[in-house]
């Protein structure tokens, strides 16, 4: 009896140490392996490094969690300064699809396939349970289908990169769960519907691109309560109603783009005197009203381009006390009387004021 537990404990410690001794365990690495199956990338050869037990050591773009040894990152950039992209001379190309054995590799925090042009599959849908993953990010290829539609299961998530490729569907109503996301960025797909009234719950995002989709309804107000939002882009999509005033009270928030959509109302006061909004492109869209008179000292736009709207009324005269506003277009709008005389518009050409009802003096 005793001899027995005494060798029991003998070859549990064995087997410890047997087991740390070998990184990458034997599953890890038969997925990765199911993984390149359903990958070709003939120009660099990055995957010929995909050999040999040890997946932990050598193997281009895997690493491993030290402590427990499992596979953690997988980061597959297209675009890479890596001397493999440099000896090639050219960057990244690969066809084939993401294989569901992504999803073997439980303790995965990072899955980057970024920028290969060509990778063309949907999304695997079990990718959400995968509870450590921090960051995917697949821009760049051409991924159709729908973003998994239980996708806010993943709570650790701060980075969600779709952006370039041909998701459809709408935006999954769960995405609003993910409570660890700081970027969000699904900028030209083919999504549509509409952005989900409750996204006020995710309060890390910092930059928020859902630009170029087909995307419908109202801009919701609670994006307004996004206290770390800097970074809105919502351009060139179908978007309607009018721009929620809250955005002018916003304290992070310096760039704002809602051009190329079907925005309508007047643009909100509050907006324009927001100081922390450096980048306003509101192109583009059925914006009517007069521009309200609140420029002044604190006033500092890199670029503020309201051009393609229905403004009327005059150019207020409390722009030219603008601090700075580097680039401005008002063209192709109802507005009338002289540019008034100031710094701001020294420099700019008649191509900011063309198209206009009825605007008069210098640069004109
Ligand atoms: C604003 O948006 C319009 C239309 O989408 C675009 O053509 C223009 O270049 C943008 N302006 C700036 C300053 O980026």
């Amino acid at each position: 009896m005793k001899l027995s537990g005494y060798f029991l404990v003998r070859l549990t410690v064995l087997l410890a140490v047997t087991f740390t001794v070998n990184a990458c365990p034997p599953a890890d690495r038969s997925a990765l392996l199911a993984f390149k199956k359903q990958l070709s990338e003939p120009y660099l050869g990055i995957f010929n490094t995909w050999t040999g037990t040890d997946c932990c050591n050598g193997w281009y773009g895997i690493s491993c969690d030290p402590e427990t040894e499992r596979v953690a990152d997988i980061s597959l950039r297209g675009e890479s300064e890596d001397p493999i992209f440099e000896k090639a001379g050219r960057s990244g190309y690969m066809t084939g699809s993401l294989s569901p054995s992504l999803c073997q590799l439980d303790r995965l925090t990072t899955l980057v396939v970024a920028d290969w042009k060509d990778i063309s599959s949907e999304i695997p849908a079990c990718l959400t349970s995968l509870p450590n993953l921090r960051i995917i990010d697949l821009v760049g290829n051409k991924i159709s289908g729908h973003i998994p539609a239980d996708i806010g299961k993943l709570s650790r998530l701060t980075v969600l990169n779709l952006a370039n490729n041909q998701i459809s569907g709408s935006i999954p109503t769960s995405i609003v769960n993910l409570n660890s996301l700081m970027h969000l960025d699904l900028s030209s797909n083919k999504l549509d519907g509409t952005i989900p009234s409750d996204v006020s719950k995710l309060s890390m995002m910092s930059r928020a691109l859902l630009s170029r989709n087909q995307l419908t309804g109202s801009i919701p107000v609670s994006l307004s309560k996004i206290y770390r939002l800097a970074d809105l882009d919502l351009s060139m999509n179908q978007i309607t109603g009018t721009i929620p005033a809250e955005f002018g009270s916003m304290r992070v928030l310096s760039t704002l783009n809602l051009d190329s959509n079907q925005l309508s109302g007047e643009i909100p006061t509050s907006l324009l005197s927001n100081s922390g909004l450096n980048i306003l492109n509101l192109s583009r869209n059925s914006l009517e009203g007069c521009l309200p008179d609140v420029f002044g000292p604190k006033t500092y736009f890199t670029a503020l381009d309201l051009s393609y709207n229905n403004l009327k009324g005059s150019i207020p005269k409390s722009m030219s006390s603008a601090n700075y506003i580097g680039h401005l277009d008002l063209s192709h709008n109802h507005l009338c009387g002289s540019i008034p005389p100031g710094s701001p518009f020294d420099h700019l050409d008649a191509s900011s004021f063309a198209n206009n009802d009825c605007l008069c003096r210098s640069p004109l």
